[in-house]
């Protein structure tokens, strides 16, 4: 036992190269990994490479790289869109203010149009997401798969699809996981083109093979993606885009 005196000018231990803190010169001398730079679409795409992708399925890295090229022709698209959309966003302004998720949003100019709502919005194309960025940049807009929400169970109040179920992979799973991701009693809105019961079916059944190299279902019927029947559906009229579109209020 050392006395206090003794115990000041005690040495401190001898650190043999062993137990030296920094580790042993063939590990110092190899260079550190560089640390990942921030990824940029802009930068990504002017040297012709494609963003990474949170997808949950190479159907759905398909898709997203699809809506990355066909960004640019997209307000063609909108012509037929945009009209019944609009409608229906008039609609959900109404409502009581809320948490409001949009899966698919597109390029997102029509993200202005909601008056009281909190929005979040994601698709799986990153060039949509930058554009949906830049038109609203209040909103929390993700790139992340419909199929496979990053978001806890019912965390919103309104959750919208327009024009994304004909063009996923799988249908049943995002309506899976839409229903998911609402509270009890919230609501998920539908808008889509639907294959009629007259003869313009015999049109949409043609057109199947074309569409479905175009990410597109042709032949589209909400009531027969399975698992709808959990959801209590609500035709709202009238039908918009040309007479093509259909528009659900779902209730959970
Ligand atoms: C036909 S566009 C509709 C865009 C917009 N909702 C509108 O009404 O104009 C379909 C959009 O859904 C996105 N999308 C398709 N499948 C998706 C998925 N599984 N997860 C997230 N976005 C998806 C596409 O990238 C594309 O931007």
């Amino acid at each position: 036992m050392l006395a206090p005196e003794q115990r000041r000018h005690a040495q401190p231990p001898r650190v043999t190269r062993r137990h030296a803190a920094s580790p042993p010169p063939i590990f110092r001398d190899l260079p550190l990994p560089a640390p990942p730079l921030p990824w940029s679409d802009d930068l990504a795409s002017s040297v012709g490479m494609s963003p990474p992708v949170a997808v949950s399925s190479p159907a759905n890295a398909a898709v997203a790289e699809f809506y990355n090229w066909v960004f640019s022709l997209y307000p063609l698209v909108d012509v037929f869109c945009s009209p019944g959309r609009l409608q229906l966003i008039g609609r959900i302004n109404q409502l009581p203010a809320g948490r409001l998720l949009e899966i698919g949003v597109g390029p997102g100019r029509h993200l202005r149009h909601y008056e009281r709502h909190h929005i979040t919005a994601i698709d799986c194309s990153a060039r949509m997401v930058s554009s949906s960025r830049r038109f609203s940049p209040a909103s929390d807009i993700r790139q992340m798969d419909g199929e496979a929400l990053g978001f806890p169970d019912a965390s919103f109040d309104y959750v919208a699809l327009f024009h994304v179920l004909s063009t996923t992979a799988d249908p049943a799973r995002m309506l899976a996981e839409s229903r998911r991701v609402l509270r009890p009693g919230g609501r998920l809105f539908v808008l889509n083109h639907e294959t009629p019961k007259n003869a313009w079916r015999h049109l949409d059944r043609a057109l199947m093979p074309l569409a479905r190299r175009l990410h597109f279902r042709s032949w589209f019927r909400l009531g027969e993606i399975s698992g709808i029947e959990i959801l209590h559906q609500n035709q709202l009229g009238p039908r918009g885009g040309f007479g093509l579109m259909t528009a659900y209020s779902l209730e959970k």
